[in-house]
């Protein structure tokens, strides 16, 4: 899939996370690609680590990209239905280990996160915002059954979550930003909005070996040391777990696909969320062979140019 790099007009998203070390990523790189994205706000949502967490996780990478400026927002401490579950056994107490990291002095938005991305769809014009959820689906499965209008205002939506044939990294069924919250994910795939998915067979695909975090280094920069820091304390539970040769960056995944979307492919299939099974709650029930009637309504990705995707990304590290 080598080719020349073409690009799409700028985006405007809402990039809703849980930072965690591959979320911090995916924001660095969004942050660093103005001429691709604009980053109308940042909302933080309960997920690899509680709320307070993500919270001054995602504001402390703001300072890092220097983009103070950024409007972030605290969302849902909670799924909609169930308790939280959090996954410090991969990113640690503070969801940012690695790297000793200052607390934040910019300042938090006072207005709740659902109440953005929903004052933010009816006012900004239709079909123009696209959502980025890198967590937990809890702020956007509140936002679309508190004002079910916005639903036709959203340009995509586009996630990292699920898994098909990698099956579960949570449990042996479910990805754990569909685990989390399965209820706020079923109420996204039956929204009829259109959803691109950035699923663990897409993401598994996208290893930080060695080469590539020498690449981070070699920026010489604080944001190259920073994510050569975080992916080595990341990656150490995936290499255990999966015998790989290192860490799957999730969540940058997202943001790739809004600048090159040619690095990616998939297949337009019918996705369901299993709600009911304790046994398989949080499944992503993807049709990838169409053995259904049930209609389409996701992108299901299933292979990327890991090599395009590390190089875009360290260039535009680079510029931080
Ligand atoms: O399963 C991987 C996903 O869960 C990533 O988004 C990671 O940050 C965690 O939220
Ligand atoms: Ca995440």
């Amino acid at each position: 899939m080598q080719g020349q790099m073409t690009t799409n007009p700028i985006r405007k998203i809402i990039i809703d996370t849980d930072p965690g070390q591959d979320d911090a990523v995916a924001i660095l790189l969004a942050l660093a690609s103005p001429e691709n994205v604009d980053v109308l706000g940042i909302t933080t949502v309960a997920g690899n680590v509680p709320l307070p967490l993500t919270k001054k996780n995602a504001r402390i990478v703001c300072e890092l990209a220097k983009r103070p400026e950024t409007k972030v927002f605290s969302g849902c401490d909670r799924p909609m239905q169930r308790p939280l579950v959090t996954a410090e056994h991969v990113h640690g107490k503070t969801g940012l280990d690695g790297p000793v990291m200052q607390d934040p002095t910019m300042a938090l938005q006072h207005q709740h996160a659902v109440d953005f991305i929903i004052e933010t769809l009816r006012q900004e014009p239709s079909g123009t915002v696209t959502l980025c959820p890198l967590g937990p689906l809890t702020n956007i499965g509140t936002a679309l059954q508190q004002a079910p209008d916005i639903a036709d205002r959203v340009q995509e939506i586009v996630l990292m979550g699920g898994a098909y044939f990698e099956v579960g990294n949570i449990t042996p069924a479910a990805e754990f930003n569909i685990y989390v919250d399965p209820e706020a994910a079923d109420i996204v795939f039956k929204s009829g909005i259109s959803v691109t998915v950035m699923p663990l067979d897409t993401t598994h695909k996208a290893l930080t070996t060695k080469p590539r975090v020498d690449a981070f280094r070699a920026l010489n920069t604080q944001v190259g040391n920073m994510v050569a820091e975080w992916t080595d304390f990341f990656e150490r539970f995936d290499k255990e777990k999966y015998g790989s040769n290192g860490a799957p960056l999730h969540d940058p995944c997202v943001i790739a696909y809004l600048i090159q979307p040619d690095l990616f492919s998939g297949r337009m299939i019918n996705v369901a969320i299993e709600t009911q099974s304790e046994l398989t709650l949080g499944m992503t029930v993807a049709d990838w062979w169409g053995v259904t009637d049930r209609p389409a309504n996701a992108m299901f990705m299933g292979d990327i140019d890991a090599d395009g995707f590390f190089n875009l990304l360290t260039e535009r590290l680079g510029r931080l």
